[in-house]
């Protein structure tokens, strides 16, 4: 049965689009046939970041149109799995409705073992398409104030779309920097204030920035990979435990 994960957050720029095509791709490996549904509109960037953006004419704006089918705005990511990708339309004018876009997740969702929804920033009507479509949602934070609060407003949002299974991935981690800063005492302390159980802890780490800029997400992880892959057996139910490195 397919599940249909969103991932969002409330401040802007804390890796929702790395999370959620690293997550695809680690969902992928492990023989899931998954699609990843960008609904970032006017600001979409899963296609960049999985260097499919040459390929890319049709977004899901011109699928729910009528302007073209399914099948043509479907992009397959080269690789040896199976992962497809829906791009968001280029322009925020084109933004498809929460009620359409749920739509059509509901008549494609059997196709899959996995959906995943970049959702934008912020708790906008980008962002309740995107969780308003979804059975979970993850939250991405950085361990900072603002994007603690961010995570807050997330989760008031997301109660009020009854979605029950939340849960928060830090990413961006950088042990010196947390503790120099001295705003928490451990990151103990984040996940009370965030108010979500943890499921992924992502370590600062600048060739994600590096692969990111050149499209090759899905192909070279290095060690983030393998934090990725953990990710996804937390997802699948097994307990691995998350190490502060
Ligand atoms: N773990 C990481 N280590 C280093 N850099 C990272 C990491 N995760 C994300 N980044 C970088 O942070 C920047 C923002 O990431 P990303 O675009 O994924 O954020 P976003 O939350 O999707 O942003 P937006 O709110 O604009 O959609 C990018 O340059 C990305 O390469
Ligand atoms: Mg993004």
């Amino acid at each position: 049965m397919c599940e249909v994960i969103v991932i969002a957050s409330g401040k802007g720029g804390t890796g929702k689009t790395t999370v959620c095509t690293g997550l695809a791709v680690a969902l992928a490996k492990a023989k899931n046939k998954v699609l990843i549904i960008d609904c970032d509109s006017g600001m979409r960037g899963v296609d960049l970041m999985l260097g499919i953006s040459d390929r890319l004419v049709y977004d899901i704006s011109d699928v729910i149109s009528g302007a073209c089918e399914y099948a043509d705005a479907l992009y397959r990511v080269e690789g040896d799995f199976e992962l497809y990708s829906i791009a968001a339309p280029l322009y925020a004018d084109d933004e498809v409705s929460p009620s359409l876009i749920r739509r059509f997740v509901d008549q494609v969702r059997e196709e899959y073992d996995y959906i995943l929804i970049d959702s934008p920033a912020g708790t906008g009507s980008g962002f309740y398409a995107a969780a308003n479509a979804a059975d979970r949602a993850l939250v991405v934070i950085n361990a900072e104030p603002i994007s603690i609060r961010g995570c807050k407003n997330i989760s008031y949002r997301l109660r009020e779309l009854k979605m029950t299974d939340c849960r928060l991935i830090i990413n961006r981690f950088d042990k010196k920097r947390f503790f120099d800063m001295g705003l928490y005492r451990d990151l103990d302390e984040v996940i009370d204030e965030a108010g979500m159980r943890l499921i992924g802890l992502i370590p600062e780490d600048m060739r994600v920035i590096a692969l990111s800029q050149r499209g090759a997400l899905a192909h070279n992880w290095s060690q983030t990979a393998v934090i990725f892959d953990t990710i996804v057996k937390r997802l699948e139910g097994v307990d691995v435990p998350i190490v502060v490195k």
